[in-house]
This record gives C-alpha cells, structure tokens and sequence, in this order.
C-alpha cells in the first residue's frame, strides 16, 4: 500500500482544458496535490495560478501528448515534484468530423495521437510508480460506444480508448491498481465551442441545438456541466472506493442507453 502520511498526488493530462480544470479543482479540493499538464500554456498557467489563489497545492507541466519523450517527462516532472504519483487522469483530447472522404492523414494522426497514443504512453510512463490503491481515469466519450455520424475517426480513438482501457485494468488488477473510462456526452467545454464555431456552418447555436435534439429530456436537455463529470472522475479516484475497475461508465443523460 501507498504511503498515507503525504497527500496524494494526480496528474491531469488536458489540465487545462474544461473538463480537465474541473477535474482538477475537484480533486484539488479533497486534498490532492494536482499536477496539471496541457499543451496550451497559458491556459495552464491561469490554471495553476487559479487553484493556487485558492490554497490549491498545484504543479504546471508543459505537455505534448503526442510525443512519447513529452509524456515521460511529464510524469518524472511529478515524481521530482512530490516523489509520488496516485493518480493519472487522461483528458486531454482533440475533436474532428466531417465526411470520411475529406479526411486527412493529419487529421487522423493528431486525433489518435493525443486521444489514443498518448493515454497509452502516458500511463505507461506512470505505471513503474503506481502503488496498490492507485487509480487511472481516461476521459474516452459516449462516442467511444456508440458510433457518431460523421466523425469516424474521433469514434475510433475513443472506441480504442474504451478497450485499452479495459486490457490495462486486467493487468495492473495484480497490483491493486484500477483503470476505467469515463464516457460522457456533451458537456460545456471550450471543445463544444470549438465544434459549433468549427463546423457549424456559420451557425453555431443551430449546431449545438442539433446536438441537444437527439437527448431523450427532449425540451428539458442541457449540456452536462465539467464539475458533474469531476465529481465521477473524484468517485473513482477513491483510494478504497468501490471495487470498480475496466469500467466505461456512462454519463450522458441516457444518450447512448438505446432508441
Ligand atoms: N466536451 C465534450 O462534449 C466531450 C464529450 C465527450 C468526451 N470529451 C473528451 O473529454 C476530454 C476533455 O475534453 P474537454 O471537453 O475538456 O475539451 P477541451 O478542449 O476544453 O480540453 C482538452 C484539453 O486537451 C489539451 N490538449 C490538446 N492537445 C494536446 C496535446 N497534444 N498535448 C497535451 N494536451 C493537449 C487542450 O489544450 C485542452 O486543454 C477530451 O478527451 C474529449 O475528447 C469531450
């Protein structure tokens, strides 16, 4: 088992993003030293600065998920920060869609490098420093079960997300280590902005609209908010939670549940 005395220390892939953020200031506020590591550097600079404003104990590392040296350095960069590592979050994620025939190698390689390549050797990097009661949350997405018209390539990372993490909770099950996905619909992030101003056709409000359509609350749909998928990832987190692990769980308000 871990050592208990010192505070348990997540690293936050795509920290600085919405989901990511939320994340972190969740588990920020249940006692974590949270080291986040995104791309974007300033939005992880205002991050970092926020939760520190807020007695948060937080770390800035600079990450490109797509390169394998960038993950391993991210994670040795929280081991010379705190000496531990408890928990890796993987949210860092990039967004395409558009018919099949119009998509690139580059759009195929940035969507599976950082959604697909990078989870993997991010948590490969953690791995030789997990102890028993550690935990991994890879932040996959309702299109990770269910095919989404029009993004076929986004669907087949998050689809391979949803399996590697399955195979991986096998693994490190040995070791009392859990790994599970986290599939959510559409939640209130700059990535749904960047959808609707991206490929909405100069109408990003119809474009978000349709997306809230298909919801089965009908009238009452809404985008689910960062902090309710924080409060999941926190869950599953728990040193001694419940025994869950090789999970995708769903949380979507009911999307993916059937027709
Ligand atoms: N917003 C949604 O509706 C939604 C739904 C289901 C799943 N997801 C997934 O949830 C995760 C979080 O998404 P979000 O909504 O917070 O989006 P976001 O765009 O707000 O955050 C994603 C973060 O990933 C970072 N990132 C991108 N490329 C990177 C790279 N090469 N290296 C390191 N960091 C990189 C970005 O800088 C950003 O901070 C993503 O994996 C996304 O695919 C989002």
């Amino acid at each position: 088992m871990t050592d208990q005395t010192t505070p348990r220390v997540a690293l936050i892939a795509g920290g600085a993003g919405g989901m990511g953020a939320a994340i972190a200031a969740r588990l920020s506020s249940e006692g974590y030293a949270v080291a986040i590591a995104d791309l974007e550097s300033e939005r992880l600079t205002a991050t970092v600065d926020t939760l520190a404003a807020g007695g948060g104990d937080a770390l800035a590392v600079p990450l490109d998920m797509r390169r394998i040296a960038s993950c391993a350095a991210a994670v040795d960069a929280v081991l010379a920060w705190r000496g531990r590592l408890d928990v890796v979050v993987n949210s860092a994620g990039v967004w395409r869609e558009g018919d099949s025939v119009t998509m690139t190698e580059a759009d195929w390689d940035i969507v599976f490098d950082v959604n697909l390549k990078g989870a993997f050797f991010l948590i490969q990097a953690a791995i030789p420093h997990l102890g028993a009661g550690a935990s991994i949350v890879n932040i996959a997405s309702d299109a990770g079960l269910v095919g989404n018209n029009g993004a076929a390539i986004y669907c087949a990372s998050k689809g391979g997300l949803v399996l590697l993490t399955k195979a991986l909770a096998l693994e490190l099950a040995p070791r009392q280590i859990r790994v599970n996905a986290v599939c959510p619909g559409d939640v209130a992030t700059p990535m749904i902005e960047f959808q609707a101003e991206r490929y909405g056709e100069g109408d990003p409000d119809g474009y978000k609209a349709k997306l809230l359509s298909n919801y089965p609350q009908r009238a009452a749909a809404r985008f689910i908010r960062p902090e309710e998928i924080a409060r999941m990832v926190a869950f599953l987190c728990e040193p001694d939670g419940a025994p869950i692990t090789g999970a995708a769980l769903s949380i979507d308000f009911g999307v993916t549940a059937g027709y």
